[in-house]
């Protein structure tokens, strides 16, 4: 960060400025597509991960939601497993030269495999596994990491060595950024204090937790000098100490703040609850979405993921909300599947070749997070989001670049219109 209060200290002791905050967009591109055809790919998660591990000196806190970065875990004999593995091989390095490794792990549901959690362990690392299910009734769905308190990675990539080869992901890195990490800390250390066997959640939480940077107050600084205006929102609401914005109130600030176009990419998208029961219609996003539209002539993109796990109710949804374009009243809104291609090899991995991104862009802001757009992330699931604004614009700004990705999935060879596909069941014909 810079700003007067990094020069405050003694004039006698005289300082190298602040290292300027960068950010980079970075995607895992699944193998055998080509959607970049013609431009540069930005860089992978893969690189950033063990870019982020190579410069680690102090600590790496993760927060994840499984482990699964093995052919072991996945049982399977995939050669596209070895980047995993790597990162693997790199975090058991760390504890070894002095760097403390934290893991904050959804509480292991009974099949899971827990050979990396184990490893960690025995490497030094820490690990707590956090109860989501008995605290909130959801489970810790967050991807995030914190370097030296310093750098950091968040997006959509889980800790599976399908998340960087055989899924289509994305998220942002920040280097040399300590307030932002710092904030995100705060986050960390909620889900590590409830990390602890029988612990509860507090309320309200101690006020080292809370924060001054939101969605009135982002916090002011330069991203590869540019000025932004930046925050991290958290799901579900108990886990928000004062100050900190819920990811629901985050993500339509967003859509509201929209004037021009609201582009979103997201693997689920249905205004219904998917995991609690009953099951119950929340329609909180698709309102504001077609608000957007109806009142302020917002032109709406939506380009959701779709696989053989998707549920059958996302489909008529999301045709509902494209019915709503007509040519007489001129509401401006499409919506699109993204189908990754599979070989029939590709097709044995289990849970893989799909989009699993979820970021929304506007003219105004970038927002790129960890959930699906179903109640369930947003009322009971842990998860946090990245809201960058650039309103000074200027090219090569992160919510241009996310822009551009946009555009380019959107007009690729691998999005259909939801009209001219036919779907039965989950399935597309
Ligand atoms: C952080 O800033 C320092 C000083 O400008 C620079 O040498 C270093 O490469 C930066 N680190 C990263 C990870 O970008
Ligand atoms: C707040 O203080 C407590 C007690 O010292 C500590 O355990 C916890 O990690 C702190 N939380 C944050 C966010 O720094
Ligand atoms: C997102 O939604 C899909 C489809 O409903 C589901 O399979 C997946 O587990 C959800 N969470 C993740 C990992 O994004
Ligand atoms: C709207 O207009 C376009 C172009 O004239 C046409 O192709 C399309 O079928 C029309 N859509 C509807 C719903 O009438
Ligand atoms: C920010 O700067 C870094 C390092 O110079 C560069 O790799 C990255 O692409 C830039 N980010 C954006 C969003 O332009």
């Amino acid at each position: 960060g810079s700003g007067s209060r990094e020069f405050s200290g003694p004039p006698a002791a005289p300082r190298s400025p602040p290292a300027p905050g960068r950010i980079v967009l970075v995607e895992s591109v699944p193998e055998g597509m080509a959607p970049s055809a013609g431009r540069a790919p930005n860089p992978s998660t893969f690189d950033a991960w063990l870019g982020l591990l190579g410069t680690a000196a102090r600590s790496v806190d993760i927060a994840s939601f499984y482990w699964t970065l093995t052919n072991e875990d996945t049982r399977t004999h995939e050669p596209s497993a070895a980047q995993g593995e790597r990162i693997l091989a790199e975090l058991l390095r760390l504890p070894g030269r002095g760097v403390a490794v934290r893991v904050a792990v959804s509480a292991p549901s009974a099949k899971a495999p827990l050979d990396d959690l184990r490893a960690l362990e025995r490497s030094g690392a820490a690990v707590r596994a956090v109860d989501l299910p008995r605290l909130t009734g959801g489970v810790l769905h967050t991807k995030f990491w914190l370097v030296d308190g310093v750098h950091l990675y968040v997006g959509s990539a889980n800790m599976d060595w399908r998340s960087l080869t055989q899924v289509k992901e994305l998220g942002a890195a920040v280097y040399n950024c300590s307030c932002l990490a710092q904030d995100l800390g705060k986050i960390f250390e909620a889900y590590w204090a409830l990390g602890v066997p029988d612990a509860s959640i507090p309320a309200p939480w101690p006020d080292n937790y809370s924060t001054a940077f939101n969605m009135e107050t982002p916090l002011e600084l330069a991203l590869n000098d540019t000025a932004a205006a930046v925050y991290f929102s958290s799901s579900p609401p108990p886990l928000c100490a004062a100050g900190r914005t819920r990811d629901l109130d985050a993500l339509l600030s967003v859509i509201d703040g929209a004037e021009a176009f609201v582009d979103v990419a997201v693997m689920s998208y249905l205004p219904t609850t998917e995991f609690s029961r009953p099951e119950r219609f929340w329609p909180a996003i698709d309102e504001r979405l077609r608000k957007a539209v109806f009142e302020r002539g917002v032109r709406l993109r939506l380009l959701a993921g779709c696989w053989r796990h998707s549920r059958a109710s996302m489909f008529p949804f999301l045709k509902s909300l494209a019915a709503v374009a007509d040519n007489h009243t001129h509401y401006d809104v499409e919506v699109r599947l993204f189908l990754v291609p599979t070989s029939a090899a590709q097709a044995r991995i289990p849970f893989a070749r799909v989009n699993h991104n979820k970021y929304m862009v506007t003219e105004k802001a970038a927002y790129v997070g960890t959930s699906n757009w179903s109640g369930d992330y947003f009322e009971r699931t842990a998860g946090s989001a990245l809201v960058v604004a650039q309103p000074g614009g200027g090219a090569g700004t992160f919510r241009e670049r996310l822009q551009d990705v946009f555009e380019r999935d959107w007009g690729s060879q691998y999005s259909v219109d939801i009209g001219d596909s036919s779907t039965s069941g989950n399935r597309i014909l």
